[in-house]
């Protein structure tokens, strides 16, 4: 039987260039998309599939990741003292249970290989989540509570995957993949970022996966691949034949938060579906459009 995913691992270590200045002194993963930071939809993502431990990978900047998490004394106290319930309510539901996160550093940005690696001794030896919060994931059941179920089907490693256009396949890691059922397939390959005209297909992981412990065993031979950096999907690659290994086509919505335009498109998707205030976005999105 499957091993229980209880952990997750957030690797948020990376410099997030496409968005400087916004990100000079604060982490792209505490961008706000409505009303709560990137990071807390990834979190949020991982409890509603039943995971509650998390070993965040940070770096320089990235305290107010920290402080999110944390209980808000002074605020709590304060809205408390004012009988504002739902504000309340908002602040405490960004609190993780005590002991529940680890925070630690990559020191370098080498790659996200690295970072997951930098993550090893809070994982140990079972299989766990990882999330790029820079991708945002909006379904029911979560993008992760989808992978959790078919690992305990499986039992081994499962990345989700989409079709993208042939000319962006440079900007991802492609799998290949036989016998499809529902869904979900038995991956063959994985290559990271390959030109359009050298990808074996157009089916990209999304930055989502149920990763056995195994990677840790890749990674820590830290060799570089694609752009100079440690790739994750290099170590993946090596564990294909040996460890089970699937893809499964994620059924939901995706937003690309890492850049400018999916971040506006986030914003713009999550505003129209909110009960409150979709509405008033669709109106205001259409004086704008008038003007
Ligand atoms: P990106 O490729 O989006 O890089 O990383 P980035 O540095 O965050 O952003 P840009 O391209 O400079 O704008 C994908 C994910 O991998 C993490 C990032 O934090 C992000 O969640 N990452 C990447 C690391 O944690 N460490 C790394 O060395 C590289």
């Amino acid at each position: 039987m499957a091993q229980r995913v209880r952990k997750a691992v957030l690797p948020v270590a990376g410099l997030g260039t496409r968005f400087l200045p916004a990100t000079k002194a604060m982490p792209k993963e505490m961008l706000t998309v409505v009303d709560r930071p990137l990071i807390q939809y990834a979190v949020e993502e991982c409890l509603a599939a039943g995971i509650e431990e998390f070993v965040f990978v940070t770096g320089r900047n990235k305290g107010a990741l920290e402080d999110h998490f944390d209980v808000a004394y002074e605020l709590e106290a304060t809205l408390e003292q004012r009988g504002k319930g739902a504000e309340l309510k908002q602040s405490q539901e960004a609190t993780l249970k005590a002991g529940n996160a680890i925070f630690t550093r990559q020191q370098k940005p080498l790659g996200l290989g690295h970072a997951v690696w930098c993550a090893r001794h809070w994982i140990g030896r079972e299989p766990f989540a990882v999330l790029l919060p820079d991708e945002l994931m909006v379904s029911s059941p979560t993008c992760t509570a989808q992978l959790v179920a078919a690992h305990e089907k499986t039992g081994g490693n499962v990345l989700a995957v989409m079709e993208v256009p042939r000319e962006q396949t440079k900007s991802y890691g492609i799998v290949e993949i036989k016998d499809e059922t529902n869904g979900l397939a038995e991956m063959t390959g994985i290559v990271e970022k390959p030109k359009p005209e050298e990808a074996p297909s157009t089916l990209a992981w999304i930055g989502r996966s149920v990763v056995m412990p195994e990677v840790f065993d890749h990674l820590a031979k830290h060799q570089t691949g694609a752009g100079g950096e440690i790739q994750l999907t290099d170590a993946m690659a090596k564990m294909i034949g040996h460890t089970p290994f699937h893809a499964l086509r994620y059924a939901g919505q995706r937003y690309d938060c890492g850049n400018r335009l999916g971040f506006l498109e986030a914003n713009i998707a999550i505003a129209l579906q909110d009960p409150d205030s979709g509405a008033d976005t669709r109106a205001l999105l259409t004086r704008l459009l008038k003007g």
